[in-house]
């Protein structure tokens, strides 16, 4: 029989509990084995392969919960078969219903982490690795990480517990109640009445203040962005007139997994020197290295194989200021990053209102002139181009 009776799981049921049990447990394995994986380039193939299956069972399984929800609804709920066992019974109830909790947020905060942050793994069908109303934001997908992280203690404590109490009932007391959920056979007395409203009552709290956490309780990188210290810029001793950077950003834009990723540097400066009657001048940009974020890859980018942030903690360009025709100008000089020194030309576009600047430009790099990502030998990975672009205002001191 399809439906459950007072005493028994339906087929449907038994159905929904045992493919979503699976496919929970297969997807913990793989979360766990991902997250203990060393990122360097040998495993990062495997990494992707892990993740994209990973999140296709995560997203699997919220369908079949959504469903399990709704068909739910129109079934009886088998009667606790100790309804005596006061508190036994309740924690049971309490642990079913985090249960049910966990197979909506796990999954969901999963997605959302995923939909926004840019590169790596894809989910293994066409749609939805956008999300609506999820916009492409490393905050958003820090914290949906952080409520990912979280609750999969919260399974991996209640799953333990729900798991230890069916093999109680199974091998000590041999009571029926894992045959009804294994083969659907009656236990239990018609009748018997469910442990109030209780337990749906405290799951359902307990959720919230897992949810709720990390946004209630600093997260570490927020905190490291926000005290990242101001760079002191380099001493121009320049006779031209000099230019001080009122705002700009950095961004860079590499090809991974065939798709464009794009970061960018929330530290740099650039000490400037421009006369504008002769349209020459030099420029230095030294850039924090350690301020980079690359979507989900910022981890791996600053690690030992890419800008080694650890030893190299700053880059830096300089340059001579050229203009080439109008506002169109060019810095010829050397870009030095990761103790490697490379010629380099950004060409930019210059225009000035009174005092102000506003300078747009774009370079593009090759990661093998600096020796990075050696360990990627082609461009099925990480693409070996890197545009760069850069855009800021700066005012004539
Ligand atoms: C049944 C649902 C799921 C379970 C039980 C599950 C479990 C886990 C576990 C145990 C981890 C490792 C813990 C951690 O890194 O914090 C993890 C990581 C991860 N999961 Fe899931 N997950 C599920 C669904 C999803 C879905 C649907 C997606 C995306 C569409 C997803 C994306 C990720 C990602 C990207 C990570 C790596 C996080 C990081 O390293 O920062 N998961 N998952
Ligand atoms: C080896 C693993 C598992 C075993 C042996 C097991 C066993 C059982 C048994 C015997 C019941 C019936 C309890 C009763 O009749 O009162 C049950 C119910 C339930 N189990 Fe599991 N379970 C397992 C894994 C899981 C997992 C991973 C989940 C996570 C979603 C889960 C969620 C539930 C829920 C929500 C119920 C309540 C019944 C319902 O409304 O469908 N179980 N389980």
């Amino acid at each position: 029989m399809l439906t459950n009776t007072a005493t028994r799981y339906g087929a449907a049921a038994r159905f929904f509990h045992w493919s979503i049990a699976l496919l929970i447990l297969a997807d913990l394995a793989l979360g766990l084995i991902g997250e203990n994986t060393p990122r360097t380039a040998e495993t990062a193939d495997r990494l992707q392969t892990l993740y994209s299956v990973h999140k296709t069972i995560g997203v699997t399984v919220l369908g079949l919960a959504v469903m399990r929800i709704l068909w739910a609804f129109t079934q009886t709920k088998p009667v606790p078969v100790h309804p005596e066992r006061k508190a036994e019974t309740m924690l049971a109830e309490v642990i079913h219903w985090m249960l049910y909790g966990a197979i909506l947020i796990m999954p969901l905060s999963g997605w959302v982490m995923h939909s926004a942050e840019a590169g790596f793994a894809p989910i293994l069908w066409p749609f939805g690795q956008d999300l609506p109303f999820v916009p492409k934001s490393e905050d958003v997908a820090h914290m949906a990480g952080a409520v990912h992280g979280l609750s999969a203690w919260v399974i991996f404590v209640t799953v333990a517990l729900h798991i230890l109490g069916a093999l109680k009932h199974a091998v000590i007391e041999k009571d029926g109640v894992l045959s009804r959920m294994l083969r659907g056979t009656e236990a239990g007395v018609e009748g018997a009445s469910h442990a109030s409203a209780l337990p749906p009552a405290l799951a359902a709290m307990l959720w919230i203040a897992v949810v709720a956490f990390p946004f209630v309780v600093p997260l570490e990188q927020h905190e490291e962005v926000a005290s990242a210290a101001p760079m002191e810029q380099a001493e121009i001793t320049s006779e031209l007139p000099v230019w001080e950077v009122e705002q700009g950003g950095l961004t860079i834009t590499v090809t991974q997994m065939g798709a464009p990723v794009e970061g960018s540097f929330a530290n740099w400066t650039a000490a400037i020197a421009y006369n504008d009657e002769s349209g020459t001048g030099e420029v230095t940009v030294t850039i924090d290295t350690t301020s980079l974020s690359l979507g989900s890859v910022t981890q791996q980018a600053q690690g030992p194989e890419f800008f080694d942030t650890e030893t190299y903690a700053t880059a830096t360009f300089t340059g001579e200021i050229t203009r080439l025709e109008g506002t169109a100008h060019e810095a010829v000089g050397t870009l030095t990053l990761v103790g490697q020194t490379v010629p380099v030309t950004l060409a930019f576009d210059l225009t000035l209102d009174g005092d102000r600047a506003t300078m747009s430009g774009t370079t593009a790099l090759d990661r093998r002139d600096f020796g990075m990502g050696a360990g990627y030998e082609d461009e099925g990975t990480v693409g070996f181009g890197v545009a760069v672009a850069t855009e800021l205002t700066a005012v004539r001191q």
